[in-house]
């Protein structure tokens, strides 16, 4: 069944690659970040939503924690292309806590998000799985912060950060960061150990997107990665990703909620009849959702804002933190008339879709998962402070607002209707609706003519290999119910590659094969095998942990890689 992340210690991929999904980034929002940063840091993350004051506090002092290590931060060419554009200052940490001379340097990259609450997880917490690997590898430890978020940004990133500032944030600049940066890695410490790639096997390590980047780091400079691990990392740029939900339906079959899946389809069903009849029926139903101010919102920015129900599945599947879809379900499927648990037809058979939308819109946390995600004050839900009701905002976040120029430049990942009988959506959360939301982020980015008319997934894919990545020495993992896997290399659907095989038998170090060498996490979603709660993600763990026990002994110093 699903987990209970209550009073336990889970990590979490904090990088995790956010929904572009809606309502201006529903799940990359800093309130998500908050959510997963709590679990990382061994708190319960239904805080976030239960407690807001008493978990900023929290928060500031993580438990079992030392003091971080200091800040450092290395001097970047704007452009490696074109050395007149300048420079900027990249952030990064290192912990030399556990080092031996001879030992790996292993890296952990952030990915699309300020690092600084990673790092002092990562680097000098018990709780984190990185801070295990450096120790049980007597490694060098460093987190790196990718450019433009947190403190490596060249440029202040805010709604007002004009078009040109975006052009050096693309997945190939970031790649040239590493090799830059780690060419000329030195410690005062060990002045008398080469710790540049040259000398030291460095590793990479990243979750989501920054699972990407290791895999195309090992696969574009084998002489700066020795190895890497790649977890739940789409590789695969594509527009349309409606397969996310898909994902999402398979996980409740499996666990049990196939009748919560019937009804939501029938709720949706009946919700998307009453805003396509008139403006009248449309009007009434946004109010039934979010009060008297949710009517103003237009039928795509409605719906949109109803998809962060799901915002907390890809980390912890349909349970753990309050807000979840098991508890969406139980309510729906509770009848309290007669105080009943609806049996596998669910609700919607007996009584039709305006219940089952009746029950969804009755669910005490909706509201509250809604606003707490989008920054917002529909129902109200305090009545000391104004309504605000606003479903289609551009964000103002700067995470957000830099991960937003990714995919909507490059990556795609729309997250809309997954149309069909498997439907968990309003099919008002169409593609072109997910292009809205990038037109309406960065408008002075369309007039400029700079914004491409959709993402350029294509050329991403022709530049870096997409499916076809198979880097040696690289370890692929994925959780089997994971929405990102349906775009990595381990993909089953059916746009996928069919002929993928594979395996966790650890290849021969620097050996390319067709099989891929992974791990599909049972029963699982995004970044399991970063959690320290989850067993089956530790097993996947282990797996890399032996793979690198084989290859570390054939780096060959001064050459700078395999024999
Ligand atoms: C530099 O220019 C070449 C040729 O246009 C291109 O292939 C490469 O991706 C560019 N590098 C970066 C970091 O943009
Ligand atoms: C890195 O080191 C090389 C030689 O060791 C040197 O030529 C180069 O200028 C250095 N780069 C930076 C950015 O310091
Ligand atoms: C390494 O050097 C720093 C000064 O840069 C010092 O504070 C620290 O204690 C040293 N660490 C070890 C393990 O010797
Ligand atoms: C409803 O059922 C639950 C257990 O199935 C029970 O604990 C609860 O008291 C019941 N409520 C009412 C109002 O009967
Ligand atoms: C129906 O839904 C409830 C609540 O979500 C769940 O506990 C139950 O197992 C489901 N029953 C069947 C037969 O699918
Ligand atoms: C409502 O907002 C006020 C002002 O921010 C705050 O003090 C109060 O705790 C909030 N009430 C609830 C129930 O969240």
């Amino acid at each position: 069944m699903y987990r209970s992340l209550l009073n336990s210690i889970g990590i979490l991929c904090l990088a995790a690659l956010w929904r572009p999904v809606a309502a201006m980034g529903s799940g990359n929002t800093a309130y998500m970040r908050r959510v997963l940063l709590a679990a990382q840091a061994g708190l319960d993350p239904s805080l976030v939503l239960d407690d807001k004051m008493d978990f900023h506090s929290l928060i500031s002092h993580p438990p079992h924690q030392e003091p971080p290590p200091e800040t450092e931060f290395v001097t970047i060419p704007i452009d490696h292309n074109d050395s007149s554009v300048g420079t900027y200052q990249n952030r990064y940490w290192v912990s030399e806590k556990f080092f031996q001379p001879g030992s790996p340097v292993i890296m952990y990259d952030a990915g699309e998000l300020n690092a600084q609450n990673l790092a002092a997880l990562h680097l000098a917490s018990d709780t984190s799985f990185f801070t295990r690997l450096l120790k049980e590898f007597n490694a060098m430890g460093i987190v790196w912060e990718h450019r433009y978020y947190g403190e490596s940004a060249p440029f202040p990133i805010s709604l007002d950060t004009p078009p040109e500032h975006f052009k050096y944030l693309t997945t190939r600049q970031a790649i040239e960061d590493i090799p830059y940066f780690a060419q000329n890695f030195t410690r005062v410490n060990y002045t008398d150990v080469d710790l540049t790639p040259k000398g030291t096997p460095w590793v990479m390590v990243g979750g989501s997107y920054a699972g990407t980047r290791a895999a195309f780091m090992r696969n574009e400079h084998p002489e700066t990665i020795f190895a890497a691990l790649s977890s739940s990392a789409p590789i695969q740029a594509q527009v349309d990703m409606t397969s996310y939900f898909d994902q999402v339906y398979r996980a409740m079959v499996a666990n049990g909620y196939s009748n919560c899946t019937r009804d939501i389809h029938a709720a949706y069903q009946y919700i998307d009849g009453q805003l396509a009849e008139d403006t009248g029926s449309a009007a009434a139903i946004k109010r039934l959702f979010f009060g008297e101010e949710g009517a103003q919102n237009s039928n795509e920015d409605f719906t949109g804002a109803l998809t962060h129900l799901y915002d907390y599945f890809q980390g912890y599947g349909l349970g753990g933190v309050n807000g979840n879809i098991a508890q969406l379900c139980d309510h729906i499927e509770h009848d309290p008339s007669t105080n009943q648990t609806a049996g596998p037809d669910g609700v919607a058979a007996m009584y039709g879709g305006r219940y089952a939308a009746e029950r969804m819109a009755a669910w005490p946390l909706l509201v509250r998962v809604t606003n707490s995600n989008l920054g917002l004050n529909c129902g109200p839900e305090n009545d000391t402070l104004p309504v605000n009701c606003e479903l289609g905002k551009p964000s103002t976040d700067a995470d957000t607002i830099s991960w937003s120029w990714q995919y909507c430049t490059e990556w795609g990942f729309y997250q809309s209707n997954n149309a069909g009988e498997h439907a968990l959506l309003s099919r008002f959360q169409t593609l072109q609706y997910q292009q809205e939301i990038c037109n309406r982020q960065f408008p002075d980015a369309v007039a400029a003519g700079v914004l491409p008319a959709t993402p350029e997934a294509d050329r991403v894919n022709s530049e870096f290999g997409g499916w076809t990545v198979r880097p040696s020495n690289t370890m692929f993992s994925v959780g089997e119910f994971d929405p990102w896997r349906t775009l990595s290399v381990l993909s089953a659907e059916e746009f996928a590659p069919q002929d993928v095989v594979w395996s966790s038998d650890v290849p021969r170090c620097g050996e390319v094969r067709d099989t891929v060498f992974g791990y599909v996490v049972p029963n699982s979603e995004h970044c399991f095998d970063f959690q320290l709660i989850s067993d089956e993600g530790k097993a996947s763990m282990e797996v890399f942990k032996s793979a690198l026990k084989q290859w570390l002994p054939c780096f060959v110093k001064g050459v700078g890689g395999e024999a």
